[in-house]
Formats: C-alpha cells, structure tokens, sequence
C-alpha cells in the first residue's frame, strides 16, 4: 500500500527545481568533456581573445582549463554568467534570426557548474581588479579578489562528479582526450588569427601562433595537406566559400579531415557533406577519403543556428543554391588541378568533368518530372531470369561484378521482348562513363549510374535496418591504421556498428581489422567504408547517430557501395541496374532529391531538331 502511495505523491506536477534543470540540459549540452572544452573555447573567441590556453588533465575529466585574454566579465555578472538562459549576446527574439556569436542560448555555463566544481575569475577590460566566484554543483558561492592580470580563466574540476550516471558513459581518458583534441583542433582551424596552446597531463600537445589560414592548417592537419589541396574559391548571391580541397590523388594520404565552417562555426550539415561527396564522387577512388577545410561565409540572416543545443547543425534557408555552390566550387577546383596530375582518366584530362557542369540540364528551367505519370518506378515489375526466357549471359566477368553488386538476380541480356514491362527500356550505351544512355518505347533515357546505384544501396540498407543489417564476413579481414578517435569510436560503439551490419575489432593499439562489412554494399572497399562510417558516427554524436541521424548514415554507406563514375559497364550489367532501378521504391530521385534519371521522348528529340511531324 504504501508503494501505491508514495507512487501517487510523485504524480503530483511540479516545478524542477534549478540545479535538475541544469543537470538535465547538461546531459545535452555537455555530454562529454570535449563539449564543455568547446562551449569554453566558443565562449572565449566571442568575447575577443587574441590568445586562449587550454589546460587538461585526466582526459578532461579531472580538469579542463581555459584562460583567455578577452574582454572579461564584470564583478557584477559574474553570478548571472552562471545562471541558466543569462547571456550577455541576445536580448530580443529578432536576434535570433541574425546570430553572429558562436553562443547565444546562455546555458552552457549553467550546465557545467551543475556537474562539476567550476571557478570563474575575470578582469574586465579597464578595471583595475580580478574577481572570481566558485561554484559546486550548482551552488554558487561568493564573490571573492582574485589576481589576474586580464580577461577570463574558467577552471572546471571533475566533471560530472554529482551525476553518477553521466558518468559511467565516460570512456578512458585516452578516449576523451582524444574527443578534446579534435574539439580544440576544429575551433582552432576556424579562428587562425586566435593563437592557442594546448596542454594535456602536463605536456604541451600545441602551441599555435596567430596567423592565417594555410600555417594554422600546416600546423594541425600537416603539410602535406596544403601540399596536395586545391585553392578553393567562389562566391555566389552574397555567399562565399573559400578553403582547400585535398586534390584526389592525394585524398588518402593524409587523415580524413573533413572540416566545414559556416560564418565561422565548426557545422556538420547534411547538404554541405551531400554536396562535397558529390564534388569528390566521380574523381575520387573509391578506396580514399576525400579531405577538406572550407569556410563557408554568409549573412546570419540566411542560416539558422538554433536548432541543436550543441549547435554544430544548422538550417540554410537556401540550401539548394548553398549546395550548388558548394559542389561546383570543389569540383571546379579539383578539376582544374586535376589537369596537371598524371594519374586521371583521359576524360578528366580533357576537361569533360569539368565541362559537364551543370550536370542536370533540367534544373535550369526545364520543369519536367523525372517521372512519367504512367511509369511509376515504384510499380512491381515481373522479374524474370536469363534461364527462364532460355536467353544465355554473355561474358561471365561482368555478370560476376554484377551479381556482387547485386546480389542473386542475374543480368539482362540486349535483345529484350515486351518492351512495356520495362518503363526504363535497354541500354544502348555508356557515355563517359557516367551515364547510361537507353532505349525505350517513346524513346532515349538517360541515367545518372552512379547516382542510381546510390539510391538503390540505399532502400535496400534502409530495408535491412528494419532488422540489423546481414554481415557479408570478409575472407581476408582488411586492416588500416587507426587515428585515436577511430579507435575510440569503434570502441564506444560496437552496437550501432553491429546493427549497422560492421564487425570490427581493434587488433593493435593503433590498427583496426573490418572483419565484416554490410552485405548490401558487399563490393565497397572494406577499410574505406569502415572509416568513413566511423568518421559519420564520430561526428552525428555517437550513441545518438542511429536514432537521430539514420537516414544520414545510411545514405553516406550508400554512398560508398556505390558504383563509381568511370567504370565502364557491359550492357548487360547496365541492363540489370535498369532493373533494379525499376523495382526499387523511388529509385527515380538520388537520396537528396534530385533525379536519378532522365527521359527524353522522340517528340523532345524532333522538337530539339526542329523536325516537324
Ligand atoms: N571567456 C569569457 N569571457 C567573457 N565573458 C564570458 C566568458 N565566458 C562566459 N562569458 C559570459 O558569460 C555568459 C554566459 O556564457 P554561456 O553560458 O556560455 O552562454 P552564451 O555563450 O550562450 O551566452 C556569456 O554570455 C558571456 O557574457
Ligand atoms: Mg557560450
């Protein structure tokens, strides 16, 4: 009886009271030591500091100290800027709209006081005194004289001392510094005129001078990236992209760095990665990483900020030009260097990659769906077999690709009856070996290979994830070095790799064996796919990347299944993605919406000639 009522007085509605509510939002804001490292080092660049010093020990855990020579706080808001939804850089709803400072929401303060004992000491400009104020869980104490000569000092002791369960989710010390390292490194590399140090357990892991862009990436992501990247350089409708490109003969050879930064803030965005896969797809190999830095700049008007408490997601009111602009930035880029390279296909070195831009005629005005009204893609369409129509495969190397590619299903064979039962008809030809040209009824379709393939690994993964994707076991586990964060990250996350159909395991302490890869993308290369996944899970927050960004990772995976430009097919291998296009759902779009295909009827044809009928 007394459970019952115990159960009811918890029923009772009631205000949280203010250090719950702040351990609650710290568990978003600060789930790990290298979340609180970022919203100290953001906290500093907005209030201007010239030079910032990072000390940590225990992998951040134990201690996380940021000292900068900025602004500084005033004695009198010392305690308010601990205090939940207290900023100093909003104070009306239309200053959302324009955020120009890396915070704005005024609780990261508030939510790392409450899990750890933080001291604040400041010295704001022009006065002649430091003050400093402690705070334990919560409990902010009084203000006290402090000695320091200028700006802010924010010390944090172990985080999340108060909250237990927080705490068992922390990894070694190793791993969260290495979370830290990366998170120092992406708001050093956005804010080179800001010199930094930084210092782990004593020893100094960086010392970088203020400068610009090129020295501050030599100093973090090594020489050879400026070495072998392409200048990148484009401005379009009030919006800028500049940065370097690692040219793709080169892409593997370095980390995979793959760094975005809009007005200044490190983001990991669904059209900007979308549109730099695309820029990279039909020049990289398949077995490299392509590797960026690129500064992104536009009126805060046109970009919302707010959208996660951690703020490394945005929204672009504009994405499609955003997205434009960003993939023909890179590839014009990388095609131009291309030109000077020795290892490039004929194509390239004649210019046509860059010549096909912009790759899809229609988007220019010609406003016709991708689809026929009466040839729904989607429509289940008898399959039939080589044996069973008594025809014979042709040359059995392809078919073999093929049959990897796509499992059982055989391939088509040219000569084809029944023409009405395939709306996507037969191919003909390759063209540059990047789109199939094929024939049907009313007459020439022309498919984006690469972009089809995608679409189709893609429904078959997200059918797969219903369940927990089938391992396709590797003969010959394929091994590559591993950076800390990898390791780590396959560490932390052997279920979301499970479900997503990975069996990894760390085999050195720096070398990773794929033992398993998804069975749909069974002819991606292994080390490649691995990585780039462990690369997505790092950056879409870890735990959280399957439920929250499923559809992301999953397209990213497809991605690399897929077959890429400039292979050359056989018509019966062109033939049979022809098939698979037509009996997998919405194969008529890529994953970002943009078609896949592309149907030309002879009417279109006459008209283009002027040819009356
Ligand atoms: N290093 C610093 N230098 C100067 N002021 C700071 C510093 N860190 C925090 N503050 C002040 O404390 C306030 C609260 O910080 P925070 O909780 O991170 O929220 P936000 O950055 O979103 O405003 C800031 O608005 C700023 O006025
Ligand atoms: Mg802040």
């Amino acid at each position: 009886m007394g459970r019952w009522t115990s159960g009811l007085t918890m029923r009772a509605i009631h205000p949280l009271p203010d250090l719950l509510i702040n351990q609650i939002a710290a568990g978003e804001v600060v789930e790990r030591p290298a979340a609180a490292l970022k919203e100290l080092l953001e906290n500093s660049l907005d209030a201007g500091a010239a030079q910032v010093d990072v000390d940590l020990a225990g992998g951040g855990i134990k201690r996380l100290r940021v000292a900068d020579d900025g602004a500084g706080i005033e004695r009198e808001d010392l305690a308010l800027a601990v205090a939940r939804h207290a900023t100093s850089k909003i104070s009306q709803p239309t200053d959302l709209e324009s955020i120009a400072t890396l915070g704005f929401r005024g609780e990261a303060l508030a939510s790392i006081a409450a899990v750890s004992r933080l001291a604040l000491a400041s010295r704001a400009q022009g006065k002649p005194h430091a003050w400093r104020i402690e705070v334990e869980g919560g409990t902010v104490g009084a203000v006290a004289p402090a000695a320091l000569a200028a700006g802010t000092t924010i010390t944090v002791q172990e985080l999340y001392f108060n909250t237990p369960a927080r705490r068992k989710f922390l990894r070694t010390e190793a791993t969260e510094w290495a979370h830290c390292d990366e998170a120092f490194r992406r708001i050093a590399l956005s804010h080179p005129e800001t010199a930094f140090t930084l210092q782990h357990n004593g020893r100094v892991a960086q010392r970088l001078t203020a400068g610009g862009r090129r020295g501050r990436i030599e100093a973090l992501l090594g020489d050879a990236f400026v070495l072998h990247a392409a200048l990148v350089d484009a401005e379009a409708a009030g919006v800028r992209l500049t940065g370097f490109a690692v040219r793709p003969a080169f892409a593997a050879q370095g980390t995979s760095a793959q760094y975005v930064f809009v007005n200044g803030r490190f983001v990991r965005d669904r059209v900007l990665s979308h549109a730099l896969r695309e820029a990279y797809r039909d020049v990289l190999h398949h077995e490299r990483q392509p590797a960026y830095a690129l500064w992104l700049t536009l009126d805060p008007r046109r970009v919302d900020v707010n959208v996660h408490p951690q703020k490394t997601e945005v929204r672009f009111r504009d994405s499609g030009a955003i997205h434009q602009l960003v993939r023909h930035a890179v590839e014009r880029a990388l095609a131009t260097t291309a030109a000077e390279q020795p290892a490039v296909s004929a194509a390239e070195r004649l210019g046509i990659a860059a010549a096909r831009l912009p790759p899809y005629g229609h988007a220019e005005g010609n406003t016709r769906p991708p689809l026929d009204a009466g040839t729904p893609v989607g429509a289940v369409l008898p399959v039939w077999t080589p044996t069973q129509r008594g025809l014979e495969l042709p040359a059995a190397e392809p078919a073999g690709f093929y049959a990897r590619l796509f499992g059982p299903r055989e391939a088509a064979t040219a000569a084809l009856p029944n023409e009405d039962a395939y709306p996507l008809g037969f191919a003909l030809a390759q063209l540059h070996g990047i789109y199939i040209l094929a024939q049907n009824r009313e007459g020439l379709v022309l498919v984006d290979m690469h972009a089809a393939h995608e679409r189709i690994v893609y429904e078959k993964l997200k059918t797969a994830m219903t369940g927990r994707v089938p391992v396709q076991p590797l003969l010959v586990p394929a091994t590559f070095v591993a950076e800390p964060l990898e390791m780590a990250t396959m560490e932390e996350n052997g279920a979301t790799l499970d479900a997503l159909g990975f069996s990894m395991a760390a085999i050195g302490p720096a070398t990773l064996a794929v033992r398993g890869i998804p069975a749909p993308l069974a002819d991606a290369d292994p080390a490649a796919l691995a990585r780039a996944v462990l690369h997505d899970i790092r950056e879409f927050g870890g735990s959280q990347a399957l439920a929250a960004r499923r559809d992301e990772l999953l397209s990213s995976m497809a991605c690399h299944g897929a077959v890429r430009a400039h292979r050359s097919l056989a018509v019966p291998e062109m033939n049979a993605l022809l098939r698979e296009m037509e009996s997998t759902e919405r194969a008529g779009q890529c994953n970002h919406g943009r078609p896949t295909w592309y149907h030309l009827t002879l009417g279109d044809l006459d008209r283009l000639f002027l040819r009356g009928r």
